[in-house]
């Protein structure tokens, strides 16, 4: 993607010929209202990146935790720390982030990738390639849901004789949440590039607003025509044939199907099936749990409730919190809904479109 400008993926190494190099990634605290660049130079400071959400959406948290275990090892080996360390480090990065299984995904491909070389700095080398190499796969499989998404749009292009295609999308599923590209986004950016006239329905997506904050600036980027919406219009705009297509993101896909996602989408997918909508996930592979069989065991984040109790924003150009509530009023946060496997048309992987509702979920685990 391109910012200002310049090509720009959301975590690289920077100093990539040094096996010392530091970690940079994009610190999406701060968009839309500024670009800012965060270096990590150690576990502990990705630890607090994945956790606070410098980082976020479930690709690049994987990927994020893959790069975590590279700084655990280079830690180690410049420090003289044993084997329990990376362990420990390990299990830390492993328990910042529940429900995106993406995490699980990166940090254990790492370890299965480098551990069983010597402490060495052959290690921390292996450590760094393997890092970039889980990136660099992350970014492709985006760029394959955007292939494999593409026909969808094309087909009501046409049905529509060339009018515009309405897409609404939840949360962040574009560039910033994985390396590259997106998983529901990238098909749409495609369909746009080749030409196609697409408008995003972009819910606003509280309570962290990813949609408002993310959604909406990568889209304005790119130029793509959008507009957002409060979170409840959705409905609304179905039952108005206002809307063509839903495209979501996923945290984690069950064997069966069912998926968690951001809070709010199992409502968009009621809708959408209540409205004849075709509902689409799209998602890489790493994205699927091969060991949980349905989606009621998905674990659901929960989040400091001060997210909902509060709304971050631009005001006399400084970013500022705002309370919403009366002071004393309680709030709950729970940042992840699981959508039964019934209510989705299809899931776009890398590997392919498939039915939610068959055994062909199973067959991705192959490679
Ligand atoms: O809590 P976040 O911002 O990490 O949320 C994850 C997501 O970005 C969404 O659930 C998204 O739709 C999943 S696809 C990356």
């Amino acid at each position: 993607m391109q910012v200002n400008g310049q090509y720009f993926r959301t975590i690289w190494v920077y100093n990539a010929k040094s096996i010392f190099a530091d970690v940079q990634v994009i610190d999406q605290r701060f968009l839309p209202h500024r670009f800012e660049v965060e270096t990590l130079s150690t576990y502990k400071e990705m630890v607090t990146a994945i956790s606070d959400m410098h980082v976020r959406g479930s690709g690049l948290i994987g990927v994020a935790g893959a790069f975590g275990v590279y700084l655990t090892i280079r830690e180690a080996f410049t420090t003289g720390k044993n084997d329990e360390f990376i362990k420990r480090a390990t299990d830390e990065l492993m328990n910042t982030r529940p429900t995106a299984v993406n995490l699980k995904w990166g940090i254990e491909q790492m370890i299965s990738k480098v551990m069983h070389l010597p402490a060495n700095a052959d290690r921390v080398r292996l450590a760094l390639t393997s890092s970039q190499h889980i990136a660099n796969l992350d970014a492709e499989s985006c760029k394959r849901i955007g292939l494999n998404g593409l026909p969808i749009i094309e087909q009501i292009a046409v049905r529509k004789r060339g009018y515009t295609v309405n897409i609404l999308t939840h949360c962040n599923a574009g560039w910033l949440a994985f390396t590259d590209y997106g998983s529901a986004l990238s098909p749409i950016y495609l369909a746009h590039r080749k030409g196609i006239r697409v408008h995003v329905w972009v819910d606003e997506t509280r309570p962290r607003n990813q949609g408002a904050a993310l959604t909406a600036w990568e889209l304005l980027n790119e130029g793509v025509p959008h507009t957002l919406i409060a979170d409840n219009t959705g409905g609304h705009l179905m039952q108005n044939g206002m809307i063509d297509l839903v495209i979501v993101g996923a945290d984690r896909i069950a064997v069966n199907g069912d998926f968690a996602n951001k809070i709010g989408t199992y409502l968009k997918a009621l809708a959408a099936f209540d409205n004849q909508i075709p509902f689409y996930v799209a998602a890489p592979t790493s994205t699927i749990d091969f060991n949980l069989y349905r989606g009621i065991g998905i674990p659901i984040e929960q989040r400091s409730a001060n997210e909902v109790r509060y709304v971050s924003g631009l005001y006399n150009n400084k970013v500022v919190d705002v309370l919403i509530c009366p002071r004393e009023t309680p709030a709950i946060n729970y940042a992840f809904d699981v959508t039964p496997a019934r209510l989705v048309t299809g899931i776009i992987t890398e590997k392919g479109i498939v039915n939610a509702l068959s055994d062909e979920i199973a067959k991705l685990g192959g490679s």
